[in-house]
């Protein structure tokens, strides 16, 4: 095995996840493609090797135990240790037309689901590629989050917010509530884990109606991915500074 490090995506056929990925790649590290949809999972692992990345690809739904046990092999396969992880895998549910999340008209099947991706699936891949993550001198690993988890800023009637999110918004909470009970796990131990903001995007998750560029909603997940020792770790970051819980 090559002494590069290795970053393992998920939901990197696109999007942020994609230029996460891209990212990462362009600083030196072999990419480890995550992604459920197989022909989109290759055509991601070619662009990024045309573009002179050191990538492969991982079958990887990450609300599937077996699946995600499956991905860890591979990745131990393919590189012997992880040394970043980043969990970008997420979903919003239906939204109503104006584009939110009614709590009075909510399905609790919608909510199950998100919830299944955007924490449970964290948690799954995170404890199953951990024993590779441990076997690196600098682990680090990083939740793809978003502000409107953040529950200051949602009860805070003058913050600009969007609309009512009753599945989603929460569902990053959470992920955030998850994030700090791991750091605390790993207090001391060199494994340094945040949550990020990437801000408005413009993606297939907004309707590509977001300000900011793929590449710019990936520079924060980068900077926490490639944190020297010592640097932060349950915390909660986007591009100007840390989020309010
Ligand atoms: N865009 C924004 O403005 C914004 C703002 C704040 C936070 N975020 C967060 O940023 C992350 C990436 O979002 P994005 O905007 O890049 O959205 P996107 O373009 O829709 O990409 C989402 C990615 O997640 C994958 N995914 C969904 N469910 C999955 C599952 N069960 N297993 C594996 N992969 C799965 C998708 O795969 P498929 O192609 O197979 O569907 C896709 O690769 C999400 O966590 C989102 O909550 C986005």
């Amino acid at each position: 095995m090559s002494e590069m490090k290795t970053a393992l995506v998920t939901g990197a056929n696109k999007g942020i996840g994609y230029e996460t990925a891209a990212g990462l790649a362009a600083r030196g590290y072999r990419v480890a493609v995550g992604a459920r949809d197989a022909e989109r999972r290759e055509a991601a692992v070619e662009r990024l090797r045309a573009g002179g990345a050191e990538a492969f690809g991982v079958p990887l739904d990450v609300t599937d135990d077996r699946v995600v046990a499956e991905a860890a092999a591979l990745v131990e396969r393919q590189a012997g240790r992880l040394d970043v992880l980043v969990n970008n895998a997420g979903i919003s549910g239906p939204r109503d037309p104006g584009l939110g999340q009614e709590p009075t008209a909510l399905d609790l099947d919608v909510v199950r689901a998100v919830v299944d991706t955007n924490v449970l699936g964290v948690i799954r891949v995170t404890n199953a590629l951990l024993p590779l993550l441990r076997r690196s001198p600098a682990p680090r690993i990083v939740n793809v989050s978003s502000s409107v988890g953040s529950v200051t800023r949602q009860a805070d009637p003058s913050a600009q917010v969007g609309p009512v999110m009753a599945a989603y918004a929460p569902s990053k909470s959470y992920l955030n509530a998850v994030t700090v009970q791991y750091a605390r796990h790993f207090a001391d131990t060199g494994i340094l884990i945040n949550a990020v903001c990437p801000g408005l995007v413009a993606t297939d998750f907004t309707g590509f109606l977001g300000p900011r560029t793929p590449q710019q909603g990936a520079a924060i997940a980068i900077r926490l991915a490639t944190l020297p020792d010592g640097g932060p770790s349950g915390g909660f970051f986007e591009e100007d500074g840390t989020v309010p819980w």
